[in-house]
């Protein structure tokens, strides 16, 4: 399996997805500020894997205080959570993940519980996340995989896959369970510029399983699908609104609207905690907006002239108009989204 975060006794072990797939190195967090640091240089990226490492940073600062009582670490546990939600915006699972933990702090809090009990039950409440989504991605590739070809060809954007989550993926688990389940899947890895999530991770993470995989660059996608090469299309998410509107990686809707004009069914894949019903359209998902020399530079030499302009929004939003499903562990949604969403809440 490949270990894109591990808690040690040492701090959190996260596989450096900067250095991937040139060098397979390990980066140790020892302080939740570390952790904040690893996420905010996308050392760790993916919107459950992020989710997850906040946890992770959480229990890290919880197993560090110098705090005696519960009550003289309430203040830490709010700077440590402000830390950590204030690394990346856009994917949900972050807040998610932080809130899971106040809830629980506020309950052992109003409980009563001793210093070394919170200790325990926030470490504790982080692995249950971890072993929860790693579960989650295997559900969602039993329900996804089931809606791919036997045979053909399956695009996916950015890395969606187990070094975006605990383990095994989303998009990527959805394409690994199909291939589990006998089916002869060629994978097309858009390239994703400008961080190169699917040239650099998607690339590597199914060439160790052994998955015919081809990275294109993003332009080339409408190419082939004109060309009868591209069959479905599974994506990941970091954060679907009520109406079903999800914000993914850039070039994601780009690629949406190109399924739709070929009439290839164009899939999303997330866990329930990337679904965001307090956020009630696309527009209203906050688009992180990153450093420009991702744009201006590649492998630290300059591609742009000196002082061109430069835009580099990490993320865009696909309208749910062009999504043919969206994957959970409990079910595929299908459109209207605002009602399959209420139902599969209701139901679960
Ligand atoms: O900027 P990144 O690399 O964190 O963006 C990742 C994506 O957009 C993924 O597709 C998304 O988080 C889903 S990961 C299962």
């Amino acid at each position: 399996m490949i270990p894109t975060l591990a808690w040690t006794p040492e701090g959190v072990r996260f596989i450096d997805q900067t250095k991937l797939p040139l060098e397979e190195s390990y980066v140790l967090a020892t302080t939740y500020e570390q952790v904040a640091d690893v996420i905010v240089t996308m050392v760790v990226r993916g919107a459950p894997a992020i989710g997850v490492s906040a946890a992770y940073g959480i229990a890290l600062g919880a197993q560090k205080t110098t705090a005696a009582t519960v009550e003289a670490f309430a203040p830490e546990f709010e700077t440590i959570c402000a830390r950590l939600a204030g690394t990346r915006p856009t994917a949900v699972n972050l807040f998610w993940a932080i809130d899971r933990m106040k809830r629980l702090f506020g309950k052992l809090r109003a409980a009563g519980a001793t210093m070394a009990e919170v200790k325990e039950k926030i470490l504790a409440e982080a692995h249950a996340m971890y072993d929860e989504d790693i579960a989650a991605c295997k559900t969602m590739g039993a329900f996804g995989g089931a809606l791919l070809p036997d045979k053909g060809g399956v695009l996916t954007h950015c890395n969606a896959g187990a070094l975006a989550t605990c383990g095994y993926g989303t998009a990527l688990g959805v394409i690994r369970a199909a291939v589990e389940q006998g089916k002869q899947i060629e994978v097309f890895a858009d390239e994703t510029r400008p961080f190169l999530q699917g040239a650099r991770l998607t690339a590597w993470e199914l060439m160790e399983d052994g998955i015919p995989t081809t990275v294109i660059c993003d332009n080339m996608a409408a190419s082939l699908m004109h060309a009868g090469r591209i069959h479905a299309v599974v994506v990941g998410a970091d954060r679907i609104a009520a109406n079903g509107d999800t914000a993914n990686k850039i070039g994601t809707y780009n690629v949406a609207i190109l399924a739709k004009e070929h009439g290839i069914p164009f899939y999303v894949a997330a866990p329930w905690s990337t679904i965001d019903t307090a956020t009630r359209t696309g527009d209203e998902i906050p688009i992180e907006e990153r450093s420009p020399v991702e744009v201006t530079h590649h492998g630290g030499k300059q591609l742009t002239p000196n002082g061109v302009g430069i835009c580099n929004p990490a993320f865009d939003v696909t309208p749910a108009k062009y999504i043919t499903g969206i994957i959970t562990e409990r079910g595929v949604l299908r459109a209207p989204y605002a009602e399959s969403l209420k139902e599969m809440e209701l139901v679960s």
